[in-house]
């Protein structure tokens, strides 16, 4: 059983719909969330292949076939921003934009290496991996410094650890670009 957990990289990020689709493979099971009603209300999707799906339709007779139901699956409010978020995404060929903003995102996140204590960079489309090296006060305590100082100066960014992580809007533009990657670069060096 092969399983994508695509709650991040779908929808867009990577510049393809899926990561699946993106590099040619079909996983049995696919989580989504996210990027699905463009975070405006929480929703979240699994996708399944056939052989699952007519598993999970064929159980015992006179049963509710997958019981699976929730307060709130299925509510119709996620419903409609979903499928706005998903023709807003086909209208403005917001997948395709990502292609060419991502060039230039990978390009700008790597000077982050000149920084200090930047010890690896990683990244594909609009994600990206920013790991530092853990300071002498413990592990961690360097990626919330850099995550506290951004915050303070007005960029959302998140840390993982010592990792830290971007995966802004598909919006994304040069100007928003050069205040992430510039507030980044003042809170790694002040945090040294
Ligand atoms: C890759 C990945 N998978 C799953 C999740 C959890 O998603 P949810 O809060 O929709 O369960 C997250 C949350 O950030 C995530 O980054």
């Amino acid at each position: 059983m092969l399983i994508f957990d695509e709650v991040i990289t779908g929808f867009g990020r990577i510049g393809g719909a899926f990561a699946a689709s993106q590099w040619n493979v079909i996983p049995d099971m696919m989580t989504t969330a996210k990027g699905l009603t463009n975070g405006s209300i929480p929703m979240g999707a699994v996708m399944v292949s056939d052989s699952i799906y007519e598993t999970c339709m064929h159980g015992p007779d006179g049963m509710i076939e997958l019981f699976h139901g929730y307060t709130y699956s299925g509510h119709p409010v996620a419903a409609a921003a979903a499928l706005a978020a998903l023709d807003i995404y086909e209208d403005e060929n917001l997948f395709d934009a990502v292609e060419q903003i991502g060039q230039e995102f990978e390009q700008a996140v790597h000077t982050l290496a000149d920084c200090p204590n930047v010890i690896d960079i990683r990244n594909v489309g609009l994600v990206a991996g920013v790991q530092l090296a853990p300071s002498d006060k413990g592990v961690g305590k360097r990626g919330f410094e850099v995550f506290n100082r951004c915050f303070h100066n007005g960029t959302l960014v998140r840390a993982t650890g010592d990792i830290i992580a971007l995966s802004p809007p598909l919006i994304l533009e040069s100007k928003h670009i050069d205040r992430i990657v510039s507030t980044l670069a003042d809170a790694i060096t002040a945090s040294a």
